[in-house]
């Protein structure tokens, strides 16, 4: 092997499409993979998200690539290796409240870094149905607070000042598991197509605000009704208030709740999620513990969940209150009266084309077309 050229990172980042040629690293070596995008299996798109950075995060995705006969390829391209002097990142700024966020998937498209929200490039959303946890949309408003699984307690109020403790041992063993196939959506998935006809505030998501995971943990509805609550109608308006761990600089933590009915009926499946496609629920997806509400908003899916309680109101948060709120078109910033609007619960019929992209030149001929359809509200999807 011939002595190779040397390059930094920040080299190797400048190499990211085929007119600046296509190089990709893995562990230290360097590879120009140009000739090979054309010609890859899974197609020049996915091959172009890994460009000028590394491949491993993408590979442990893809199993397809853990075979000798991949790495025998890769070694063809091989160009230079990575200067001894590349190091760890340097360590985060301890002032900036972001600081403790965890890693993320470089595939991801970011919308905004601090709080971090991000989604999953449109061809790798339809590659699989069940959304890889790294490829999980995420929509965080505050920082992601640092739980220790040891020490974590979940505070249940029932009504007449009756109240639980879990730990999340006592939350696996007291409930009976169970799972549910759901998907989350924001209420501003592909707000940047809403803006192209009219202007409308908030992050400019594109059509990756939705993901779908297998998720389990104790349903809402068991621990509920060991807290006290009856399952009858008297209590038929009423509310069940989620609070996250994550709080803003005065101390307020994210908040939503959801109707009484829906948390205590069987059907809704609403659960108390600790694991997200048969692993631990990762940070930004709301470790330890989080709430699923299959065919809800997003928004009432608290993460990070420190106490469940059943009021007659709904919650007094923010969120709940002032924003993530349904209104008619005629409605705008100036005549807008939040208190007014009816918080957002189910989500209307959603579908999608991931690929091909708009604007993307495609080859004569026949040509396969992917995308997702999503009923909305927790039904199944009858036909598309
Ligand atoms: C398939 C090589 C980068 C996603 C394959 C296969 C090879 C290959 C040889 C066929 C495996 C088999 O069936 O035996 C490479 C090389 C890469 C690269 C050399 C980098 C230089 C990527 C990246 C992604 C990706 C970055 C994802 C973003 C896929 C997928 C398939 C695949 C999804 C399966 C296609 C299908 O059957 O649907 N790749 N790959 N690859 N690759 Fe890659
Ligand atoms: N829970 C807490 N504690 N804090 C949050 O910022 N964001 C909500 C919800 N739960 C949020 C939260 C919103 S608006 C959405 S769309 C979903 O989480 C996103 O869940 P995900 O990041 O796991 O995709």
């Amino acid at each position: 092997t011939p002595p190779f050229p040397r390059y930094t990172r920040a080299e190797v980042a400048q190499h990211r499409t085929p007119a600046d040629r296509v190089w990709v690293t893995y562990g230290t070596d360097v590879f120009d993979v140009t000739e090979f995008v054309e010609l890859h299996p899974g197609g020049p798109d996915k091959i172009l998200l890994a460009a000028g950075g590394a491949l491993e995060p993408f590979w442990a995705l893809y199993a397809v690539h853990s075979e000798p006969h991949v790495l025998e390829l890769l070694r063809e391209y091989k160009v230079g290796e990575l200067s001894p002097e590349e190091a760890a990142p340097p360590p985060g700024d301890s002032a900036d409240p972001f600081a403790g966020d965890p890693p993320r998937h470089p595939a991801l498209r970011v919308n905004s870094a601090k709080p971090f929200n991000a989604e999953p490039p449109p061809e790798l959303l339809t590659q699989s149905f069940l959304t890889p946890n790294e490829l999980f949309f995420t929509r965080n408003h505050l920082p992601v607070p640092a739980v220790d699984a040891a020490s974590y307690r979940l505070r249940v109020e029932g009504p007449g000042g009756r109240a639980l403790s879990l730990s999340l041992a006592e939350l696996r063993r007291r409930f009976p598991k169970h799972e549910v196939t759901a998907t989350l959506q924001c209420a501003g998935n592909r707000r940047s197509e809403m803006s192209r006809v009219r202007p409308v505030k908030g992050l400019a998501w594109d059509i990756g605000a939705i993901s779908t995971a297998r998720w389990g943990g104790a349903r809402l509805r068991d621990v509920l009704l060991a807290a006290g609550v009856r399952d009858s109608t008297e209590n038929g308006e009423w509310h069940v208030c989620f609070e996250g761990l994550d709080a803003d600089a005065s101390g307020t933590p994210y908040g939503a709740s959801i109707p009484l009915k829906r948390a205590l009926s069987a059907d809704a499946e609403v659960l108390l999620a600790y694991e997200m496609n048969g692993r631990e629920l990762p940070r930004d997806h709301g470790f330890p513990v989080r709430v699923v509400v299959p065919g809800v908003v997003g928004a009432r899916s608290v993460k990070w969940l420190r106490s469940v309680a059943v009021s007659p109101e709904e919650s007094p948060s923010h969120w709940q209150q002032n924003d993530y709120k349904g209104f008619c078109p005629s409605v705008d910033w100036d005549s807008v009266d939040f208190g007014a609007a009816p918080a957002i619960q189910e989500l209307p019929v959603q579908s999608a084309i991931t690929e091909p992209r708009p604007g993307a030149a495609v080859p004569a001929g026949e040509l396969t077309v992917k995308g997702y359809a999503w009923s909305g509200g927790g039904r199944e999807v009858v036909r598309v």
